[in-house]
């Protein structure tokens, strides 16, 4: 079945330059990328991302991992298209406790336990389809991707926006 999967670089993989060893173990899956990008993640977009998490007692300290508070704020997401593109991904990206992550996956290899019990996880990966279109369109417009992924609408706005000078 052909699915998209959201994959998140975190702050912690990108401050420790592992952008490229991430891409190049996930380019295994022989999947397209249809989507990347660079952000800074706001408060109210990691909320809204672990926001199935919110009632965790580590809930506050992951907002400020993802926002990139004990890193570089910025995340690398991207969206991958392909056949069994989440399980694929899942599998190559590694259980979520990275001390019980198979060591060669990229969280076995990668990931830490900080002192605070923080799984620094080096990256994120969509667990099912409907999380996937969730996560996706939290993340992307449907005009920053290449493929047409979910139904979309035009509607017609007189918004302000920033454009070179
Ligand atoms: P979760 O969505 O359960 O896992 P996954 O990222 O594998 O889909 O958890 C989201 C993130 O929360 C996870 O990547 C790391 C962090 N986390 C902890 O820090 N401690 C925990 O006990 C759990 C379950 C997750």
């Amino acid at each position: 079945m052909t699915q998209q999967t959201l994959v998140l670089i975190k702050p912690d993989g990108l401050k420790k330059s592992l952008t490229g060893n991430i891409l190049t173990r996930l380019s295994e899956t022989k999947l397209d990328i249809v989507a990347a990008k660079i952000i800074k993640v706001s408060r109210e977009l990691a909320e809204r991302h672990y926001i199935l998490l919110k009632d965790k007692p580590f809930f506050n300290e992951l907002l400020k991992y993802l926002m990139g508070e004990y890193h570089k704020k910025k995340v690398m997401a991207l969206v991958y298209w392909g056949e069994d593109a989440i399980n694929r991904v899942r599998a190559i990206c590694g259980s979520t406790n990275p001390e019980e992550a198979d060591p060669v996956s990229i969280r076995g290899a990668y990931g830490r336990i900080t002192t605070k019990g923080i799984y620094e996880n080096a990256m994120h990966a969509s667990t099912n389809e409907q999380e996937a279109e969730r996560e996706i369109k939290l993340w992307f417009n449907p005009d920053e991707i290449i493929a047409e992924l979910y139904p979309t609408k035009t509607v017609k706005e007189q918004v302000e926006r920033r454009v070179w000078a």
